[in-house]
């Protein structure tokens, strides 16, 4: 009678462990099937969409293109300086420049090593070095359109502030990019700052640097208007472009103005690099023609004509060039408020005397550049 209890409870159990290793082999098969079929997915996915928009979404240094903050990687093709240069040009000053772990554990840049891209911050290739209130945050919104180029989204101020940080620093502040991108940074007050061409010599000799240009006169306007925003009792501009209150003696001395004499500026960078590896950008015409301008830079850093009048609108009410979708936005937009503002009226004769002042100034830059602005 055991016996019989005991065989009997034994073909119950075999039967449920049959049953539960059927079940379980199931469950196996059925959640592999599951996870092939989604990874299959994913990675057509992948394939189909231009990999590099992935690095185009917002890094962690980025700010809008309307932010208000006035100011990122380099080595598209032939042309352009391989980013590795960069690690092979690390000056002896920074022994702290160190490799840092370059690829971070977030999930687009897994998937981009999956596929082979090994996505990683190298020290920027261009710098877009000024001119202050002449378009430079404009030159670096158009040029950010082009898939190869890649940009810190703020000014970095490397080279003027923050030099004792050392290129891992700054290395750091750069934006991921994949093999074939081009790292930039902007930031405008290297252009008259002494000591910067030799620290960016010092980084890379092959740095390629971009300067908008802009009539020093309106530039000079631009300027107050921008300092005067800030501070609500700001004298008038006319007091503080001279010395004295007359319009006799033009105060060297005040930034606005003094900005202004780029051939002073430039002759310290023509000390460390050749005129082939700089190129200047009208100010002016960026805003009238901006598809011709970035046209120009495009060639310059040696990569496809990729952003064209295409790119571009007319905004009548904001009077300037605005884009139809950049990298932050899909939809048409135009810089931010603080870039485009009305300036104050200036008295005539102040205006013609500044004119007057800068004329042999402006006169040595078209020579040193071989480009007559015709700035009036
Ligand atoms: P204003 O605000 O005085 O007009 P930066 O970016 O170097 O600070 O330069 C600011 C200047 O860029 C502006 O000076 C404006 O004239 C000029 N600019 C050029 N293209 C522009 C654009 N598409 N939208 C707004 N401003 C532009």
């Amino acid at each position: 009678m055991y016996m019989s209890i005991w065989c009997h409870n034994l073909n119950l159990s075999s039967r449920s462990l049959a049953i539960a290793l059927v079940a379980c082999v199931t469950l196996v098969y059925f959640s592999y099937s599951f996870n092939a079929c989604l990874f299959a997915s994913l990675s057509r996915t992948l394939q189909q969409s231009n990999l590099r928009n992935l690095l185009t979404l917002p890094q962690r240094n980025d700010t809008s293109s309307s932010s208000s903050s006035s100011s990122n990687n380099a080595d598209a093709s032939t042309t352009a300086t391989p980013s590795t240069t960069n690690a092979t040009t690390t000056p002896p000053t920074h022994p702290a420049a160190q490799p840092l772990p370059s690829i971070d554990g977030a999930p687009k840049y897994q998937m981009l090593r999956q596929q082979g891209l090994r996505p990683s911050r190298h020290l920027p290739d261009t710098l877009i070095i000024g001119v202050k209130k002449s378009g430079t945050r404009a030159l670096l919104e158009f040029i950010r359109l082009h898939p190869d180029v890649r940009a810190a989204g703020s000014e970095v101020h490397f080279f003027d502030r923050h030099y004792q940080r050392g290129l891992r620093w700054y290395r750091h502040h750069m934006p991921y990019t994949i093999e074939g991108q081009i790292t930039m940074e902007k930031t405008p007050s290297y252009f008259v700052t002494k000591e910067v061409p030799q620290r960016v010599y010092h980084m890379n000799t092959a740095t390629k640097l971009l300067i908008v240009v802009r009539d020093p006169v309106t530039r000079a306007i631009s300027d107050y208007t921008q300092a005067a925003s800030k501070k609500s009792d700001m004298k008038r501009f006319e007091q503080l472009a001279f010395v004295n209150g007359s319009y006799a003696v033009v105060d060297t001395n005040w930034g606005p103005v003094k900005i202004g004499v780029y051939a002073r500026y430039l002759e310290r960078w023509l000390h460390f690099f050749p005129l082939s590896q700089l190129l200047f950008i009208s100010g002016e015409r960026l805003i009238m023609d901006p598809a011709y301008e970035i046209g120009r830079v495009q060639d310059f850093l040696g990569l496809k004509r990729v952003v064209t009048e295409k790119h571009f609108y007319f905004n009548a009410t904001k009077g300037f060039p605005c884009l139809f979708k950049s990298e932050a936005r899909s939809t048409p937009h135009c810089l931010g408020k603080t870039k485009g503002r009305n300036h104050p009226h200036i008295d005539a004769n102040a205006i013609e005397r500044l004119r007057e002042f800068y004329r042999p100034f402006n006169n040595k830059f078209y020579q040193l550049t071989g480009i007559n602005f015709a700035w009036p």
